[in-house]
């Protein structure tokens, strides 16, 4: 069973962000694996790296999103997106070979999108839904 699994009640309504979601989620699903399965650092090194460049990408979708619809939680909600960025440098500063302290850190990591996917993300797309 994979680490974060897919609801479409997590849908945002928005086709664009909610395939961006699904990938999020594989690449935690990626990163449990490596951190199991003992794999060497390069593997979970480039996962990370992955994670972060779509991560960015991601974040930088959502929040031309929120601005074109004038969202009023957009400032909170970028202070939250930093924090995940922040969260994933320091998955970066982990090494996959202290395998506890990795797989803490992921699933911790991975706890916080899938929160803030259901929670947060939902809020914009709620908002969304009555301006229309
Ligand atoms: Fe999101
Ligand atoms: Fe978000």
């Amino acid at each position: 069973m994979p680490l974060l699994q897919w609801h479409d009640t997590y849908s945002v309504n928005n086709e664009l962000i909610d395939g961006q979601h699904k990938v999020l989620f594989e690449l935690f699903g990626k990163l449990y694996d490596i951190c199991m399965s003992k794999e060497n650092d390069v593997a979970y090194g480039s996962v990370v790296d992955e994670l972060y460049a779509y991560a960015s990408d991601h974040f930088r979708t959502e929040q031309i999103h929120m601005s074109e619809m004038h969202y009023p939680g957009f400032q909170q909600h970028l202070q939250q997106h930093d924090e995940f960025t922040r969260k994933i440098v320091e998955l970066k500063s982990v090494s996959e070979s202290d395998d506890e302290l990795c797989l803490d850190l992921v699933v911790h990591v991975a706890s916080w999108i899938y929160d803030h996917v259901i929670a947060e993300d939902k809020k914009f797309a709620e908002y969304g839904a009555c301006e229309r």
